[in-house]
């Protein structure tokens, strides 16, 4: 999908400096002598946290994501074009390049969680905060939607990412839960919402099952 952004829409700041100077450095430092340009995927990672940071603390409140300026920045001390920057944040879909809401709801409705049940995700969220289309936002800066292929948690369809967390073996009913919940500012524990240890049967261990008894599983 298209990711979407605009390099000179209102909402970009005029500047962007580090606030963790020291963080900076030792990213720089893991690259040998030469090719600190590597560094550019953990910088632009460090931008997105850090304007989080900034973002939860406004009103509305506004998640990670990657300024310009912050882009020209890191340019500026990585010695790189400004637009190889732009190519990378552009490319991977990790970078929010745009302002999003202070929980980004990724939703996987790729087939594996299609056919678990990633429908009646979609419409706990429609009914719940009333998002249904790509990078929309509520209008209290608490919940942007993004639909997203396969996230690798396919054994635990249907799944949303909420910013760094996966929410796994969702429901409509956990969904609405876990909004709700969000709404006021308490995170859910992440992983499974079905009771079950990680990605095992629900009933419980159905190979290693010696392994299993020996480090103490048992079914949930
Ligand atoms: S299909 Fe949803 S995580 Fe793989």
């Amino acid at each position: 999908m298209k990711k979407k952004y605009d390099l000179h829409a209102p909402y970009q700041p005029d500047s962007f400096k580090f606030k963790n100077k020291k963080t900076v450095e030792e990213i720089i430092a893991r690259y040998p002598k030469g090719c600190q340009q590597s560094a550019v995927m953990p910088l632009l990672d460090l931008v997105q946290r850090e304007v989080a940071v900034d973002g939860a603390k406004l009103s509305p409140p506004v998640g990670g994501w990657v300024p310009r300026a912050a882009m020209d920045h890191i340019a500026e001390v990585l010695e790189m074009p400004p637009m190889k920057v732009y190519e990378v944040a552009s490319f991977y879909s990790m970078y929010n390049m745009e302002p999003v809401g202070k929980y980004l709801l990724q939703v996987c409705t790729t087939t594996p969680c299609w056919l678990c049940g990633s429908n009646g995700v979609m419409k706990a969220i429609q009914d719940t905060i009333g998002l249904s289309h790509n990078y929309e936002t509520t209008r209290d800066g608490y919940f942007t939607l993004l639909e997203v292929e396969c996230l690798g948690a396919c054994a635990n369809a249907p799944m949303v990412q909420i910013n760094d967390d996966f929410y796994e073996d969702l429901s409509y009913d956990r969904m609405v839960e876990i909004i709700k919940a969000l709404q006021k500012d308490e995170i859910p524990p992440k992983g499974p919402q079905n009771g079950r240890l990680n990605a095992m049967a629900a009933n419980g261990p159905t190979s290693l099952e010696e392994q299993a008894k020996k480090a103490g599983i048992e079914a949930a």
